[in-house]
Parts: C-alpha cells; sequence; structure tokens
C-alpha cells in the first residue's frame, strides 16, 4: 500500500499523506477553506462546521477537518450551498458575538483608539475587543462575503470580564465555543487547566478549577491565548495595542531555543510573543518567561549614550571618547589581571568576539559565561563520548518508551522541553523522576523516586546494578562498542540493591523496576545539577553515562543524554570557545597544536594556561589577582547573589566596563557602561539545548547610541591597535565562526532563514546532525567509568541541622487555599505544609498540625507540620507556580524573569512554635 493518496479539490489534483484529513491536505497544497476550530498541530474536533465540503459520490456535507483523504476523491469546497451553510452557521456565531468591528464605516481608516472612543456616534465601538484586526472570526467574516448592515443586534451575553488574574484577561462575551484552548491545554500542554463549563444551555470555557487560572493548574504558556481565534482570552499588558510589523527570532530566556513571532508597534515597543508554528524546537509552544517575559525590552531603563566615570561620577561622552578612555586603561589590565564574562544572551558571534578579544587583545584565557556556574553538565559529555552536547534532538522525546529525568526541572527551567515528555506520558510512556524535590514532573509519574538529598550518585549505581543482575543490559551494543562489561560488573559490585534501597530512602522495587523500564528502552535521559555541589557533577556524570552505555541507549533515535542547563545561548557559546579550557570547536587550550592552528589564522601567540570560571572568579578578584574585567550583561542574573559576583566584589576592581542594553546596580558600579543592543534588536545566531543553531532578526530598532556586543568589541579592539576585528556585519563573524570551527563548518546565514540545523553540519550542503553518534563514536575508546561508593550531606552546619527540600508544582487540589484579591490582583493565600519525619517530629515534640519555623542563614518561613517526610533529617515544602507567577506579574525589576528563584536544598533548623494540643 502506498503511503501518498491522490485527490482532487475544486478541480485541482493533489496529493497527500494516507490518513491526512481534507482540510490539512488543501492547507498543505496552498487552498483556502475557511475554519474556526481547526488548529495545526491539534487532533480533528468538527465543532463549528466552517470547513464543510461536498465529496462526490458521498453523503452531505461533511467537516473536512474530521475526513480523512482517500484515493481518487473528489473534493468541492466552494459551492453555493456550502456557502449559503458556512453563512447560516456564522450568523448563529453572530448571534451572540459583539461585531460592531465588522460594520463600523470607519473600519478601513481603523485608526488609535483613542479617536472610536471619543466619536462613538460614527462607529460600533469595535474597540471593545481588543483582537482588532487581528480576529479570525471577522476573518472568515470577510471571507464568507457576508452581507451585514450597521447596527447589528446580537445577544450580549453580559458575563464578567476576569482581568485579575496575572498576564492575561478572559472575556467569556467574545468566545466562540472553538474548543482550541480547551484543548490546547490538554492535548499539547497536558495541564487541563481549562475546561468547557456550563454544558448544559450554554457551553462556555472556564477554568478547571473555581474562577482565578492561579487555582487552576494553569502554566501560563500562553498556548491558549495563541490559539484563540477572537478576542476571548488576550495578553493584558499592550492589548489595545495595534502591531505594525511581525517579525520571528529567537527567545532569549532558555536554551529550548524556541522560535517566537514578535510583534512591535509603531512606537518601536514589542507588544506581543507569539510562539511560532515554524519553530523547530518548540513548534508553536512557548512558556511564561517567552510569552509574559519579553517587556524587559520596552523598559525606560535603557542605557542611551556611552557614559565614563569621571570624578566618581558617569557621563555621558562619543562612543569615540568612550573607546578611547577604555583603550587607554585595559592596556594596564593585559594577562592574568583581566578577565571577560559574557553574557549566555550573546549571540554566537558576540560570543565568538569576547573569546577571541580576551584571547587576542588581552592575551588571558580568563573568558567566561555568567551562567556556566557548572560547566561540567557539558564538558563531561565531550570528554567521555566526544561531543559537549546533547546528543539527540527534543521532539524525539515524543515518541520514546521511557524517559528518565535526573535533578531537573524542565517544566520551569526548559519548558518547552517538557512539552514532548508530558505528550509522551499521555501517550503511555513511562516517566521515571530521580529528585529528592517535589516538581511538576514528580506529579506526572508514579515512578518518583524520591531520594534523600546527595544519594543521586547512588541510585544511578543501583539501577546499573540491577540492570547488570538481571541481565537486562544490552549485550549487542557492548560487543559493537567493544564496552568493557566486566569492568563495569567490578565497578558497581558495591552497589547492592539493599545497601542503595537503605541510603537513598527509596524502596527497592522501584528502583528495580526504574532500572526494568530504563533498561527496556528506547530511552532518553535528561539531568540536570541544580542540587549537586560541583565537586561532585563529575562523578554524577560519569554514572549517568555507564547507564546509558550499558542500556545501549545512546546512537539511535528517542535514545540519547539531554543536559539541562541555564541559559539561552550557553550552548553556543562554549561551541565558539567562550569558555576558559577550550578554543572554538572544544580545542583543549593546553594543547600546543590547538593553539598553533589559531595563532596562524588570529596572527598572535595564545596563552597556553587554562583561565578562570565564572565561580573562581570572585576569589581571583578578591586577592587582587584579576583587577579589571569587562562584564557583558549583568551576572547576578544567572547566578543569585550567593554563588554569583556580588556587587561587593565587583568594587574591588581598578577598572569595571560593563555592556548592557539596561542600567542595574552593576551598571552603577562600572567606569565605563557601553550601551548594547538587546536580543530583539539583533542579527546573529544562537545554538540551542539539541545543537541547532537558529537566526535572529531584529524586531526593535536600535535607538540612540545602542550597538550590538560584537560591534563594541570589534571596535575596542581596533582602538587598542589589535588587527582582525573589522568586521562590518554579523554575518562576517558568522563566516569567520564557521571557517575556524569544525562543527560549524557548513553555516551559512543564508541557510539558516530556511530552518535551523544542528550541528555538526559539516560542508555548506550538509543538512546537519540530529542524532550523535548515529555511525559510531569518533573517539578511540568509550569506556566504562569507575563508580565508588559515596554519598554526600549537605548539613554540614550544626546549627542547621536539617535539610529542607523546596518542590513546586502547578496544582495541589488536595491541599487548601483560597484566592484573595489585593492591589486588585489575585493572589493565592494558602499555610505552608512542612513535610517532617515521624522520628524527628518525636524529638522535637511536634505533632500533626502544630505550627512550625524554618530557619535558615538568610531566610525564615512558618508553616503546619505535616509527618509525612521519606527521610530522617529531611523536611520539605511544595509551593504553588500561581505563586511565582503573581509574583513575576507584580516584580518591578527591569527583567524579572532573570530574578527568578530555583528550588534549593539547603540547611535549616526546625522549630515548633505554636501547638495544636
Ligand atoms: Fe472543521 Fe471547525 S474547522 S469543523
Amino acid at each position: 500500500m502506498t503511503d501518498n493518496i491522490t485527490l482532487t479539490i475544486d478541480g485541482q489534483e493533489i496529493v497527500a499523506k494516507s490518513g491526512t484529513m481534507i482540510l490539512q491536505a488543501a492547507l498543505d497544497a496552498g487552498l483556502y477553506l475557511p475554519y474556526l476550530c481547526y488548529y495545526p498541530g491539534m487532533k480533528p474536533y468538527g465543532a463549528c462546521r466552517m470547513c464543510v465540503v461536498q465529496i462526490e459520490n458521498g453523503r452531505g456535507t461533511p467537516a473536512s477537518c474530521t475526513t480523512p483523504i482517500s484515493e481518487g476523491m473528489v473534493v468541492h469546497t466552494d459551492t453555493s450551498d456550502l456557502l449559503k451553510l458556512r453563512r447560516d452557521m456564522m450568523e448563529l456565531l453572530l448571534s451572540e458575538h459583539p461585531h460592531g468591528c465588522l460594520t463600523c464605516h470607519r473600519v478601513e481608516l481603523c485608526g488609535p483608539q483613542d479617536i472610536c472612543l471619543r466619536h462613538v456616534s460614527v462607529n460600533d465601538r469595535c474597540v471593545t475587543c481588543p483582537k482588532n484586526e487581528r480576529c479570525e472570526l471577522k476573518d472568515t467574516v470577510r471571507y464568507l462575503e457576508m452581507d451585514l448592515n450597521s447596527p447589528l443586534t446580537y445577544n450580549y451575553r453580559n458575563h464578567p470580564r476576569e482581568t485579575r488574574d496575572p498576564f492575561w484577561d478572559r472575556d467569556m462575551n467574545l468566545c466562540i465555543v472553538c474548543g482550541r484552548c480547551v484543548r490546547a491545554c490538554s492535548e499539547i500542554r497536558g495541564d487541563n487547566a481549562l475546561t468547557f463549563i456550563n454544558r448544559s444551555g450554554t457551553v462556555l470555557i472556564g477554568t478547571s478549577q473555581g474562577t482565578s487560572i492561579l487555582e487552576s493548574g494553569c502554566e501560563a504558556c500562553g498556548a491558549c491565548i495563541d490559539v484563540c481565534p477572537t478576542g476571548a482570552l488576550v495578553e493584558r499588558k499592550y492589548k489595545w495595542e495595534k502591531a505594525v510589523e511581525t517579525v520571528e527570532t529567537i527567545c532569549p530566556h532558555c536554551p529550548v531555543g524556541c522560535q517566537v513571532k514578535l510583534e512591535v508597534n509603531k512606537r518601536n515597543k514589542i507588544i506581543r510573543s507569539i510562539g511560532s508554528p515554524n519553530g523547530l524546537a518548540n513548534k508553536g509552544q512557548l512558556c511564561f518567561k517567552g510569552k509574559f517575559g519579553i517587556d524587559f525590552v520596552n523598559s525606560k531603563s535603557k542605557i542611551d549614550k556611552p557614559l565614563i566615570r569621571r570624578n566618581g561620577v558617569l557621563q555621558s561622552v562619543s562612543w569615540n571618547e568612550a573607546f578611547e578612555f577604555t583603550s587607554t586603561r585595559l592596556k594596564d589590565f593585559k594577562e592574568d589581571k583581566f578577565a571577560i564574562i559574557a553574557s549566555p544572551r550573546g549571540t554566537n558571534e558576540d560570543n565568538y568576539l569576547a573569546q577571541k578579544f580576551g584571547r587576542v587583545v588581552m592575551n588571558t584565557n580568563n573568558i567566561t559565561i555568567s551562567s556556566d556556574s557548572k560547566p561540567e553538565i557539558l564538558s563531561v559529555l565531550g570528554e567521555e563520548l566526544g561531543y559537549s552536547a546533547a546528543t539527540n534532538s527534543l521532539w524525539e522525546l515524543q515518541e520514546t518508551n521511557t524517559i528518565l529525568v535526573v535533578l531537573g526541572n524542565p517544566t520551569e527551567e526548559q519548558n518547552v522541553a517538557a512539552v514532548p515528555i508530558k505528550m509522551a506520558v499521555n501517550n503511555g510512556a513511562n516517566l521515571i523522576v530521580i529528585d529528592p524535590r517535589e516538581t511538576e514532573l514528580t506529579r506526572y509519574t508514579d515512578n518518583w523516586l524520591r531520594i534523600k538529598p546527595g544519594t543521586e550518585y547512588l541510585i544511578i549505581g543501583g539501577i546499573i546494578r540491577v540492570i547488570i543482575d538481571r541481565n537486562l543490559a544490552d549485550n549487542d551494543f557492548i560487543e559493537l562498542h567493544s564496552l568493557d562489561i566486566d569492568y563495569l560488573k567490578e565497578v558497581t559490585k558495591s552497589f547492592n540493591l539493599k545497601t542503595v534501597s537503605e541510603k537513598t530512602g527509596v524502596p527497592a522495587d522501584k528502583i528495580r523496576k526504574a532500572a526494568e523500564l530504563y533498561a527496556k528502552g528506547p530511552s532518553a535521559l535528561l539531568y540536570g545539577l541544580d542540587t549537586v555541589p560541583s565537586d561532585k557533577a563529575n562523578s554524577l556524570i560519569k554514572a549517568i553515562i555507564n547507564l546509558v552505555l550499558v542500556t545501549g541507549n545512546l546512537c539511535k533515535p528517542s535514545t540519547g543524554l539531554y543536559p539541562l542547563f541555564d541559559g539561552a545561548n550557553l550552548q553556543g557559546s562554549n561551541d565558539v570557545g567562550c569558555n576558559p579550557s577550550f578554543l572554538p570547536g572544544y580545542l583543549p587550550i593546553d594543547k600546543k597544536e590547538n593553539r598553533e592552528v589559531f595563532e596562524e589564522i588570529w596572527g598572535t601567540a595564545i596563552p597556553s594556561e587554562q583561565g578562570y570560571r565564572i565561580t573562581e572568579l570572585s576569589e581571583q578578584i578578591l586577592n587582587g589577582t584579576i583587577e579589571a574585567c569587562i562584564l557583558i550583561g549583568d551576572p547576578n542574573g544567572y547566578l543569585g547573589n550567593q554563588n554569583g559576583i556580588s556587587k561587593h566584589v565587583l568594587q574591588q576592581l581598578k577598572f569595571l566596563v560593563v555592556q548592557d542594553s539596561l542600567s542595574s546596580e552593576i551598571t552603577q558600579l562600572a567606569d565605563v557602561v557601553f550601551p548594547s543592543a538587546n536580543f530583539a534588536q539583533k542579527h546573529g545566531t544562537y545554538t540551542n539545548m539539541e545543537r541547532r543553531i537558529q537566526l535572529l532578526t531584529p524586531v526593535q530598532q536600535i535607538q540612540d547610541d545602542e550597538q550590538p556586543d560584537w560591534w563594541i568589541l570589534s571596535k575596542l579592539a581596533f582602538n587598542m591597535g589589535i588587527e582582525g576585528f573589522l568586521f562590518n556585519s554579523s554575518e562576517e563573524i558568522t563566516k569567520e565562526i564557521a571557517m575556524v570551527n569544525s562543527i560549524y563548518t557548513g553555516i551559512e546565514v543564508s541557510k539558516l532563514k530556511e530552518r535551523g540545523y544542528q550541528w555538526p553540519v559539516l560542508y555548506p550542503d550538509h543538512t546537519g546532525t540530529p542524532i550523535l553518534y548515529k555511525n559510531g563514536f569518533d573517539k578511540k575508546q568509550i569506556s566504562f567509568n569507575i563508580m565508588e561508593l559515596y554519598e554526600y550531606g549537605y548539613n554540614e552546619n550544626t546549627s542547621y541541622p536539617f535539610i529542607l527540600t523546596t518542590g513546586r508544582v502547578l496544582h495541589q487540589p488536595e491541599k487548601d487555599m483560597e484566592i484573595v484579591r489585593d492591589n486588585k490582583i489575585n493572589h493565592i493565600k494558602r499555610n505552608e505544609i512542612v513535610q517532617i519525619h515521624p522520628y524527628d517530629a518525636g524529638i522535637l515534640d511536634i505533632v500533626d498540625g502544630d505550627w512550625v519555623s524554618v530557619d535558615s542563614f538568610n531566610e525564615s518561613f512558618k508553616g503546619i507540620a505535616n509527618l509525612t517526610s521519606p527521610h530522617q533529617g529531611v523536611i520539605s515544602v511544595t509551593t504553588l507556580f500561581g505563586e511565582l507567577l503573581a509574583n513575576l506579574d507584580e516584580s518591578k525589576a527591569n527583567d524579572p524573569i532573570q530574578q527568578l528563584t530555583k528550588l534549593p536544598i539547603k540547611a535549616v533548623a526546625l522549630k515548633k512554635i505554636i501547638s495544636i494540643v
């Protein structure tokens, strides 16, 4: 049986894949049929009947969105009967839909809302709908060429508008009940936060619990808004604003690399962000950061001129003056006295020049990225397997049988990566989560291995041992790659199930089941290092690699390893050498032959010693080794005040240059501030967490003296008399990257305009490498790693003898909560539940329901005791995502997304404060 079917639509012969619905086949062939409830990527629904067709020798007028094509089928879409039917259906919809927008005589002149509002007599108040000229209903009515007269009558439903939840508004007077939002929320996002309500009589859309989205399990991804054909669901900020242009670029918030359509108004403000269906990494999806966190580009705190400090005060100067001043000062701080800290939001081109500037101009390898606090997350993969990157593509996760997530929280930190995971689980895949914290994914699985903090290495060892003992290893894979299984048997001897179960606190049968599921495959493994101390990261990742190798879950589709790191372009930054240990293309800096290649290209000697990484810089600044820095972007947004480079540390520098688009505490400390362009003003490329190199396209015009970071570094190098930095465009730098970096060789900007490609891209016609190691490993020897039984604890400080694990989930319907209206906005009000082990509670004379206080060195909170912690010495608290959302909405920070806190594990003290008895 052939996969392709030939049919005729409106006299045009088309070929489509078997199983395709008529509507989809028509759209794919470039034919238009009206539709309202259909949406690309969602299951056929057949509710609006706008897509009805006639099929020769068929009965009636079936909905084309739910009717599959068949060989030889002859379809008509535009007969007079069909037109009448559609108009009748539309009239029914309009009988309850405010539609002054269709009849207003100013419709062709539709302009600023203030004009219409002041001249009520000349219009039908179309501005009561914020979907002004973006409405699919309106477009469909126009397509149907319906004869509408003003004023039209309709039954206004008079539903109160919901405008108190964070970020978005709901107006059910404008809803046509196409169900797209409910289906997007359940089918694509797996959240079920929206549902049909009032089933008998008037069906409408509402939230699944109460009335506020805060209590519904909503993750604020905005998928419902993006699919809504009318103004029923809209983003609140700028809701009345009209776009003059829409441009597709890449989101700057996390390494998924979502393609976004950004709308800009005539005042150069970005007013909306919509997930692009063209995005290969996100397939039209976004998260709360990409959807509602782009407004920082409109901030009033923009830096518009170069500034230099004179007599203790920052003063505006010309670029020439700023370069002159900076060049002269920087010459005093060459080699080890200098460091450059680039931003994970920098493009590959920005950060390629940042490392070149460090190495060529300042003769140092002190080159780092502010979010790269645990470089092992990528580097160990390079050392062990060959490439420092994820092995497979994100959407392969949707087809995987089993997904194992180790210490990662992708639903918050790499959100869209969790979409295929949730889809796979909803289709029957197994999900195993190893984490002491409760996260959204732990609520999505029966296989949560809730380990005692610090025992993740042990449980991986235990799983490997079960796999070996129960003959679940992939012997063919092991033989093919000459892996020494006897060695692995030897080094995992001590990880017997009983010991591992006792130490991790996870029942043996759960560990056994996880081993069986993962070994069966195809299985994918995602890992984070959020809660792992730096000195333990190496061993943990090596253990994870052992697990992947012994089960053969590598080198093929729907398997592989996915590191969960931070920073939109951390991957690309490392690829282009913005790293203290590697030259572009991951060539170790300490190898003479590597340096010689770049010395030849760059025409200067390159220092051989590895530089300091971000987490080492504070100490080097405080001990006086590093005296000057160029800092691109604000590192504290990425590292937090405890691990980052604090204000106090930066104050010790003799010379600080900051390149940023917004003023901040850090720019106030600087000796020189260069106004840099933000991501939405840049040309260039980002590389995402699946190695996909994607193109950024400017959306917002550059204003005042803003310039891309590469331009600033290039001019500065020129002013310092150094050659090799005269680039006229970001594209010229892309060419140099392709020339010096073997995994980017086939990359060209013109090629990236079509789509993103996953490296290695080896030659100009190469289509990239979605799966690494498919043809085996380039490395001469892949081997299992040593494993020794060890665990580590967090509570070394005896003043804080407990370990607190912090969780966050979308929904806890089993726990009481209340929605309160504060400052006109909804907030969640509920008491924290503190899970305590019964043994610890006994010692402290705490019973279920007592009020307790939890205190760490920098914060404290109160909550109600609940004696359900599975681990002695460990207490746990799980907060709701809705609380975070409300705080984000009210934040006054320039870029609130950068202030988000992760889910820490920390040492705390516990005491009873109020007894219930
Ligand atoms: Fe086919 Fe709605 S689009 S019934």
